[in-house]
């Protein structure tokens, strides 16, 4: 088991790769605190893990709420009795286009995807710190890897998200608290319509994408939990700063 015994935190954990994250680190041995906004998939996720002989339980909490956002995380360590690895997962796209740019998404965008992950890195510090070091792991994008033509916003936060991840891998190394960014190609989760109708048509704005994809196909929820189980293992343990693609093969180009 690749996470025997270790005490995880993963946020925006109801769906998609975050759900992927609850089961393959359950069947790999973890404790794992769910977070999610969506109390109903969150129960179902906690449910499966549970069916499964997982050690779950969910925590619903809107990480767009500061107060919330923080009190989770003390929350999560008070019933796992610590944290050692944080999925900080959560996000959205953002606004097609710059013109006309509507600044409530703007905001969304930079907050849910930028703020959050500094707030919840600011607060899981302590609780790593007490175990003697820890992993964490944001989700950025590819598109913090290149430029996004129809969400240069979007890509603008997660170019934030992985400047974070380099700058916190320096800082929290004293610490022994390593940090990653997990950089995922288009996936096939309930968010991916929202990515592609962006460009119009969802299914042509997607056959348009996988022009430049050398694996020709959208990646799966469970191949991103696989990066980010690689990431929060002790396989990693010399592993800090790193964006990692998981795009079949999207920024090769
Ligand atoms: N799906 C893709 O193609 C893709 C590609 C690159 C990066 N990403 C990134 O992956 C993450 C999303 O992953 P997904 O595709 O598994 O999405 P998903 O839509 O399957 O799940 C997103 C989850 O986030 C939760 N959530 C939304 N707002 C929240 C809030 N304010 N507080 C708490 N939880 C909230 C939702 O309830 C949902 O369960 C984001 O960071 C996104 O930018 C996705």
């Amino acid at each position: 088991m690749r996470l025997k015994g270790k005490l995880v935190v993963i946020t925006a954990a109801a769906s998609g790769m975050g759900r992927a994250g609850c089961e393959i680190f359950a069947r790999e041995g973890a404790k794992i605190a769910a977070v999610d906004i969506d109390q109903a998939n969150l129960d179902d996720t906690v449910a499966a893990v549970k069916k499964a002989g997982g050690d779950i339980k969910g925590f619903k909490a809107d990480l767009l709420k500061v107060d919330e956002s923080k009190r989770v995380i003390a929350d999560t360590s008070a019933w796992l009795g610590g944290i050692d690895i944080l999925w900080a997962h959560a996000g959205c796209p953002g606004p097609a286009g710059i013109e006309n740019m509507d600044l409530d998404a703007y905001n969304k965008t930079m907050d849910l995807n930028v703020r959050v992950s500094v707030v919840q890195a600011s607060e899981v510090v302590q609780h790593m710190r007490k175990r003697g070091g820890g992993s964490i792991i944001f989700t950025a994008s590819m598109g913090g890897l290149v430029g996004s033509m129809l969400m240069p916003v979007y890509s603008a936060a997660k170019f934030a998200v992985v400047g974070l991840t380099k700058s916190l891998a320096q800082t929290l190394a004293p610490d022994k608290i390593r940090v990653n960014a997990l950089c995922p190609g288009l996936t096939d989760t309930p968010m991916l319509p929202q990515f592609m109708s962006r460009g119009g048509s969802v299914d042509e704005a997607t056959k348009r994408y996988l022009v430049n994809v050398p694996l020709q196909r959208v990646g799966k929820s469970e191949e991103m939990a696989y990066g980010a189980l690689f990431l929060a293992s002790d396989e990693a343990s010399y592993v800090t700063g790193v964006a990692l693609p998981v795009d079949g093969g999207y920024t090769a180009k």
